[in-house]
C-alpha cells in the first residue's frame, strides 16, 4: 500500500479487493462504455490471474472513497527480453478528474517496477489509448508518453487504438 503525500485531497492507492468488483463496474461503465462493453472485460481482466489491480482512494478522516482505478500486467515481447508493464485500464471518477489523481496513478505506476521481484528487469511502459480520446492521449503525452504504433486490432465498438510507451529511467 503507497500514501500519495502532499495531494489535497489526501489519495491513497492501494491493492483492490474483491469487495472493490462494484466500484470498479460502474467505473468501467461510466469511462469505458463508447468503446465497448468494459464492464464485462474489466470484470475477466480483474478475476484473471496476472492482472494487477489498484485502486485509488480518496481519504477524508476515517473515510476512505475509491475514486479511481489502475489496471497492471507485466508483457514482453514476442522474442526474448526485455519486459514491460502494461497499464489496461485506467480510470477515475468523473467527478474527481482533473484533480491529480490520474497523474498519482501514472507516477505510482512508474515505481510500481521497484516493487516487484528482481528476477525480471522492466524497462517500460506501454499502453492502448483510443484514436479519438484526444484528453486521454493529451494526458499520457504530458507524462511523458509517446506515440509507438497504431495497433493492429481496434476497440470493440470500432475506434483504432494506439500504442504509446513510456521509457522507465534509472531511479524511476
Ligand atoms: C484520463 C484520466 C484517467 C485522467 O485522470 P485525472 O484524475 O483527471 O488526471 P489528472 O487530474 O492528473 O490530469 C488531468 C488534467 O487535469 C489537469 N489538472 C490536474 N490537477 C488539476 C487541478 N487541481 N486543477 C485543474 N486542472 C488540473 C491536468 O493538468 C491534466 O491536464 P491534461 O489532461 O491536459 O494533461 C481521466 O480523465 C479518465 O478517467 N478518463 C476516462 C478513462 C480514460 O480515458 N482512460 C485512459 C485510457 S485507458
Amino acid at each position: 500500500m503507497q500514501a500519495v503525500k502532499d495531494s489535497k485531497p489526501s489519495i491513497r492507492i492501494r491493492k483492490a479487493f474483491p469487495d472493490d468488483l462494484p466500484f470498479l463496474r460502474s467505473l468501467a461503465l461510466e469511462a469505458f462504455s463508447t468503446y465497448g462493453d468494459y464492464e464485462t472485460i474489466l470484470t475477466g481482466f480483474f478475476l484473471s490471474q496476472g492482472v494487477y489491480t489498484y485502486v485509488a482512494e480518496e481519504l477524508c478522516e476515517d473515510v476512505a472513497t475509491p475514486v479511481g482505478i489502475l489496471m497492471m500486467v507485466i508483457g514482453n515481447t514476442k522474442r526474448r527480453g526485455p519486459y514491460f508493464v502494461e497499464i489496461v485500464a485506467i480510470a477515475v471518477d468523473q467527478d474527481h478528474r482533473k484533480q491529480g489523481i490520474g497523474s498519482q496513478m501514472i507516477d505510482f505506476a512508474k515505481q510500481w517496477p521497484v516493487a516487484l521481484s528482481e528476477e525480471i528487469s522492466i524497462a517500460e511502459i506501454q499502453l492502448s489509448v483510443a484514436e479519438p480520446n484526444l484528453r486521454g492521449r493529451s494526458f499520457f503525452e504530458r507524462l511523458g508518453f509517446v506515440f509507438l504504433r497504431k495497433e493492429p486490432w481496434t476497440y470493440p465498438a470500432g475506434q483504432k487504438a494506439l500504442r504509446m510507451q513510456y521509457i522507465l529511467k534509472d531511479g524511476d
